[in-house]
């Protein structure tokens, strides 16, 4: 297949339509953020990328937190939702009915109704252009009690999480190998 060379662009799909939960002493807010992503394991590391006109901006440089709550199919709508209208004109939790309760290390509220929550401590402001990116460790993750086994194993295939691909939100397709199985030497059953 030949291919066509294109300028440089933001293609990379799928990436999380992500909602992201900031405060600071008055404002709680919370957006949509395509542009994240994990940086380091060890530590663990995050970022989101945000342009400086959003309401969002302003509180997450001044408290210094945020919280990555991940996106299910039920959310999805809010999700969109969250990433049109702006939390400067609308009280955007009331309006999507999204309830929250508060992070267990920083000063931020997660939404109850994500299945994982990551809660960011930014380390670094970097500006890159039209956005800036805050980098940040993920100091803890908030999991639902179903999404975890009497083992201890986390379950997210349970989550029916939902991918943004180009302007577009899907659930996530059928499973097709765990990490791996492409090396993974098939079982011999003795007769
Ligand atoms: C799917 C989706 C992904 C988005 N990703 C980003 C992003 O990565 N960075 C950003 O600055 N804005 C992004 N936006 C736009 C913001 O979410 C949107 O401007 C939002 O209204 C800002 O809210 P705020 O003004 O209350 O902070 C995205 C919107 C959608 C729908």
């Amino acid at each position: 297949m030949a291919k066509i060379k294109w300028r440089g662009g933001t293609l990379l799909s799928p990436v999380p339509p992500a909602l992201v939960t900031c405060k600071d002493g008055e404002r709680e807010n919370v957006l949509t953020i395509a542009w994240t992503g994990i940086v380091n394991s060890d530590p663990p590391k995050t970022y989101i990328s945000v342009r400086p006109t959003r309401y969002s901006h302003d509180i997450i440089k001044k408290s210094g937190v945020f919280a990555i709550n991940l996106t299910t199919e039920e959310l999805a709508k809010a999700a969109d939702w969250c990433g049109v209208y702006t939390g400067a004109k609308v009280n955007k939790f009331e309006r999507c009915k999204l309830s929250t309760e508060p992070a267990n290390e920083i000063d931020c509220p997660v939404l109850s109704d994500s299945p994982l929550s990551l809660e960011c401590r930014v380390t670094d402001v970097i500006p890159l252009g039209s956005h800036d990116m805050f980098l940040a460790d993920i100091v803890a993750v908030d999991v639902n009690e179903d999404m975890v086994d009497e083992t201890g194993k986390l379950h997210l295939e349970r989550a029916k999480l939902v991918a943004y691909a180009h302007g577009d939100y899907y659930t996530l397709g059928k499973k097709l190998g765990k990490f791996g199985y492409s090396v993974q030497k098939k079982k011999k059953y003795k007769k």
